[in-house]
């Protein structure tokens, strides 16, 4: 949701934004800019649309050392040039990018800056402007910006260049993600680690309400009131080529391959040499202290919670409760007494699933996060913390964090019964690798799944998918990559809910998947998948080897534990929405009005 890069150094800073810029364009495509000081002053530079478009546009003969960029997912203001960032004071000394949302800007408006006429329709422009009517006050740059943030009500990631100082790059950041990253003889801001990490893999986190003042060989972090604070850096754990494409027409293509392999990471991470489930000892205390566990989630995530769910309460026994960040945050519902909160989120950046975190925390409640990116709020934030060992996850629709979040649930409920000493039924670290070597099964069946896309998705605006238990909360997250990447509005439904109403939208050839694979729902889904055949469906049963089939099932999944079929369903639906979007011909890694990162509520 935006994304923000910042250079000081010595070399040509053009490159090293717009590179910057590509990398973290998943976070938002709407439009992009770029500003850059030299000798003959600021230079802005911004389009509407793709990086491509920008790179266009910017003169290759400015040559600068000191740069800000910005890639926009549109929240105040239509997404066109003039509202694109950066933005720049009334006298141009000020150059600003911005990742946030100022709620207070008009009254803001109305209160400091009647006399200033605005360019643009954004919040972030009153930041700006604030800056310099600071300054014009007598304020340095850092007391400006300092005084100006104090006045603001939201979140902001900030980048800021002063006309009249090539030495310093100024930052801040309040409930936007933003990092420092450190060189040798120059520094880097950026949203995420992926921006920058062909610059660096040496980096600070900010915490909320901090500035930090960037020269070319230092950094100054301070609070609101200019106090000087010190972090050590960190060093991430991924290379440059991780998020590179490498030979793959898309990242979403390359992510889901790379499951299987992430599957075993997450084996050699989570269990030890005798084949035994070892987690932080800590964790399987705080899960097995709850009464009741919370899972707290959007979108994806959301459903890999609702297996999560499943996993603890039949493994490990815990009533389990899942909800939906945005309206967990403002319903709350009566809670347990001694309740646990689990966060997941890929990005570990959400702020519906943040807010929570906030209001939790206030009621001195337990929390844990579950995530793939080390540093993250909701990972710095939560009391216990998992990391899904993932990779960096580029395309906007999520795949590979998906089956981690499953997998690290199950983890978790091993953990949790071999502590109680429960019976278990599941040889987690056994099953674990037949279901990644499942996983790789499907990922070689790409030909039968572009044929089944073509054969039922190919004229279609709409589509189903059924299934019961287990099977049902794949076929959520099945419908919402389907609708995702290929604009084809798809709906995951309870097998045994559909004739309750939704099955007078079938009719002639409506394309109706259905996942098969749990033994003691299965004659119940086949019936209602008769149900709707005798209604005209185009049906596409998805069943599993070792469960009742019929021979003319169209996709028969190889065998693996019940409990982790959602795992290996995971690729089939993964690439049926994938190769859908193809055909409709998609912009597969960056669907239309979608950013990676969503850190607005
Ligand atoms: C769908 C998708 C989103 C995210 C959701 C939560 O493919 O990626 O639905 O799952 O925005 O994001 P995180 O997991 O980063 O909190």
């Amino acid at each position: 949701m935006c994304g923000i890069v910042g250079y000081i150094g010595n070399e040509d800073a053009r490159d090293i934004l717009l590179k910057g810029l590509s990398n973290l364009e998943y976070r938002g495509y709407d439009s992009a800019g770029i500003a850059l000081l030299n000798a003959e002053g600021i230079h802005v530079f911004k389009e509407k649309g793709r990086i491509a478009v920008l790179r266009e546009s910017v003169d290759p003969d400015i040559h600068a050392t000191l740069g800000i960029g910005h890639t926009r997912w549109a929240t105040h203001g239509q997404p066109n040039k003039c509202n694109a960032h950066p933005h720049q004071s009334a006298s141009g000394r000020f150059t600003l990018v911005h990742n946030g949302v100022i709620e207070n800007y008009n009254q803001l408006k109305t209160e400091y800056l009647s006399d200033v006429t605005m360019k643009s329709e954004t919040d972030t422009e009153v930041v700006v402007q604030l800056i310099e009517l600071f300054a014009k006050e007598g304020l340095s740059t850092g007391a400006a910006l300092r005084k100006t943030l104090k006045l603001l009500d939201g979140s902001y990631a900030i980048a800021l260049i002063d006309a009249e100082d090539s030495d310093t790059l100024y930052v801040a950041k309040n409930k936007s993600p933003l990092l420092i990253g450190l060189g040798d003889g120059f520094n880097v801001v950026a949203s995420d680690a992926t921006a920058m990490i062909q610059k660096t893999k040496r980096y600070v986190e900010l915490v909320d309400e901090e500035v930090v003042e960037l020269t070319r060989d230092s950094y100054m972090i301070m609070d609101l009131d200019g106090n000087e604070k010190t972090r050590a850096p960190y060093t991430v754990s991924f290379d440059a080529h991780d998020t590179e494409k490498g030979a793959y027409a898309h990242y979403m293509l390359k992510e889901i391959d790379e499951q299987p392999a992430v599957m075993r990471r997450l084996l050699q991470e989570y269990s030890g040499k005798d084949g035994v489930v070892t987690l932080d000892s800590t964790i399987t205390k705080a899960v097995n202290a709850a009464d009741r566990i919370y899972i707290i989630a959007c979108g994806t995530s959301y459903h890999a919670g609702l297996v999560g769910k499943h996993l603890l309460e039949t493994v490990a026994g815990i009533p389990t409760e899942v909800h939906i960040s945005s309206e967990f945050s403002y319903n709350m519902p009566l809670l347990s007494k001694k309740p646990l909160f689990i966060f997941i989120s890929q990005s570990g950046e959400t702020a519906d699933s943040r807010a929570v975190l906030v209001k939790v925390k206030k009621l001195g409640y337990p929390t844990l996060t579950m995530t793939n990116v080390e540093g993250s709020t909701l990972y710095r934030e939560a009391d216990y913390r998992m990391l899904l060992f993932a990779g960096p996850e580029i395309a906007v629709a999520s795949t590979k964090a998906y089956t981690a979040m499953i997998a690290v649930f199950a983890f978790i409920a091993v953990a949790s019964a071999q502590k109680t000493g429960k019976t278990l039924d599941l040889d987690l670290v056994h099953e674990m690798s037949i279901a990644a070597q499942g996983m790789e099964q499907m990922i070689d069946e790409k030909a039968l799944l572009k044929e089944v896309a073509r054969e039922y998705l190919s004229i279609t605006r709409n589509a189903f998918y059924i299934g019961r238990g287990l099977d049902y909360y794949v076929c959520m997250e099945a419908s919402l990559k389907l609708k995702e990447v290929s604009y084809i509005q798809a709906e995951g439904f309870a097998g045994g809910e559909l004739k309750h109403g939704t099955i007078a939208l079938i009719e002639d050839g409506t394309p109706v998947f259905a996942f098969a694979t749990q033994q003691k729902v299965n004659n119940n889904i086949r019936s209602n998948v008769e149900e709707v055949a005798a209604r005209g469906a185009h049906t596409c049963i998805i069943s599993m080897d070792g469960v009742t089939n019929h021979a003319d099932d169209r996709i028969v999944l190889p065998k693996v534990h019940h409990a982790l079929a959602p795992l290996v369903c995971a690729v089939p639906l993964q690439l049926i929405a994938y190769y859908a979007a193809l055909q409709n011909e998609c912009d597969v890694d960056k669907p239309r009005n979608l950013a990676k990162s969503v850190t607005v509520e």
